[in-house]
């Protein structure tokens, strides 16, 4: 067995070339050549190593981390457990395909899924390689249990790439523009988003807005699902009202209709929980997750109530990959890592810091409309000068400064004027104070 070795990574922000460096560019020259145009990169810079809170590129530049690969890498980037884990099974074997012959690290992932999922009813998990694909079975689970076909899916929500998720997703451009026709029986309902909803519509009016439309528009009884974000991702991280998600899920148990959170972008102790859906006390029948389930693995799941989950038949579910074994092993060590290193609380240590320097800067400009979010998943939404209209030119103005000066910082939202921050819990104060006084800097300079 390896032994655990500490990341030596310093962790500190050093700048020693511009933003891009000479080889970056040399190897963007390179990606324009050879990678497909579709594919594109917030930031132009090439990584050779990460760890900690810093990304470093080709070029010597350490670079602060608010973005952890789009909330994968939340318990650090090659966290040393699951370096070990990952090397360890390496050398053991590193793919027989679960539904050819099987191995315990598939079963003890989903042993500590149905653990640590909220709710203590009995259930079943399955493996897939990404959240789309975990979303899709998400959806042949709930049709194939309800008999039902049709799915609703939210304003603002992101499901993922493949032809039902796009369907589900809710923004055209740029992930559903040109790529039609969509898959048929998807619905969409109005989401709460307390800072652009009228000030008297709680949680459970948003709740009765959206369920008196699926009552009209798609009748429960053609009704198999509704899937929701906890908290919304690339939508713009809109924290719903207080119980907006708790009436939706009743609704859902009243009326037949399966309810299922997509976690893969709240999951695993981003958002100072083990799951966001318990922040709003809901107990999800299905929950999909992906992203932090394996310290930056490709690894996907459902999980959820065992009469739901077992419906399908046998050879129903599954994929040549789903729950590769290399996958499984980072998953266990990761979420050992999650436990031993208290990063839940870590999370909401991480918010305390940033709520507390972001409303700071909004108190000192008005540009910043609203800042919100849970964990280590806070979002400031930018607007023009005493109004609420969103301001997309300068979220990316902002944006580019930060990045020009050492910070990976990403943007999101259905109006493209949100900067999101998803920095790794392994992040230090240190660093994650000196990346918001890069972005206090952005702010002023722009
Ligand atoms: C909430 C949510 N669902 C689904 C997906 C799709 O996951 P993947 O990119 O692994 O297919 C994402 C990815 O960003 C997501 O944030």
């Amino acid at each position: 067995m390896h032994t655990l070795s500490m990341a030596e990574l310093e962790q500190q922000r050093i700048l020693k070339t511009a933003i891009p460096g000479p080889r970056s560019l040399e190897l963007m020259a390179r990606k324009t050549g050879a990678v497909a145009r579709g594919v594109g990169t917030t930031m132009p810079v090439f990584a050779v190593e990460a760890g900690g809170g810093v990304v470093v590129d080709v070029d010597g530049n350490s670079l602060i981390d608010f973005g952890s690969g789009i909330a994968v890498t939340t318990i650090g980037n090659s966290a040393p457990r699951v370096v070990a884990a990952v090397q360890d099974q390496v050398e053991l074997f590193t793919h027989t395909c679960f539904m050819i012959t099987p191995y315990e690290g598939y079963v003890a992932v989903c042993e500590k899924l149905n653990e640590l999922t909220p709710g203590d009813h009995e259930k079943r998990s399955a493996l897939f390689n990404s959240g789309a694909e975990a979303v899709e079975n998400s959806v042949k689970i709930a049709r194939y249990y309800t008999k039902k076909q049709a799915v609703v899916a939210f304003d603002h929500a992101y499901h993922g790439r493949t032809n039902l998720a796009m369907a589900l997703t809710a923004k055209s451009m740029p992930y559903k523009h040109g790529f039609g026709p969509f898959a048929p029986e998807v619905y969409r309902a109005p989401l709460s988003y307390p800072y652009r909803d009228d000030k008297l519509m709680d949680g459970e009016l948003a709740a009765r807005r959206a369920t008196d439309l699926i009552d009209k528009h798609v009748g429960p009884a053609n009704l198999a699902a509704v899937i929701i974000e906890p908290i919304q991702g690339e939508g713009g991280f809109i924290v719903p009202a207080d119980g907006f998600l708790a009436a939706l899920a009743g609704w859902c148990r009243s009326n037949d209709v399966v309810f299922i959170a997509d976690e893969i972008q709240t999951g695993f102790a981003r958002t100072g929980a083990m799951f966001a859906s318990e922040l709003f006390d809901v107990v999800p029948d299905l929950i999909v997750t992906a992203k932090g389930i394996a310290g930056g693995l490709p690894l996907a799941a459902v999980t959820g109530r065992t009469d739901i989950m077992d419906a399908a038949h046998v050879g129903g579910l599954g994929g040549t990959y789903g729950g590769n074994p290399v996958a499984c092993a980072a998953s266990l060590a990761a979420i050992e890592t999650i436990k031993a290193e208290n990063l839940v609380a870590r999370a909401s240590e991480i918010e305390r810091i940033m709520l507390h320097r972001l409303h700071r800067m909004q108190s000192e400009d008005n540009r910043i409309g609203d800042v919100r979010g849970r964990g280590a998943m806070i979002a400031v939404e930018l607007v023009q000068r005493d109004t609420s209209d969103p301001d997309p030119a300068f979220t990316n103005a902002v944006a580019a400064a930060a990045r020009e000066n050492g910070v990976i910082v990403l943007t999101c939202g259905t109006y493209g004027n949100v900067l999101r921050f998803l920095p790794p819990l392994s992040m230090s104060d240190e660093l994650l104070n000196d990346g918001l006084d890069v972005m206090a800097d952005a702010f002023a300079a722009t």
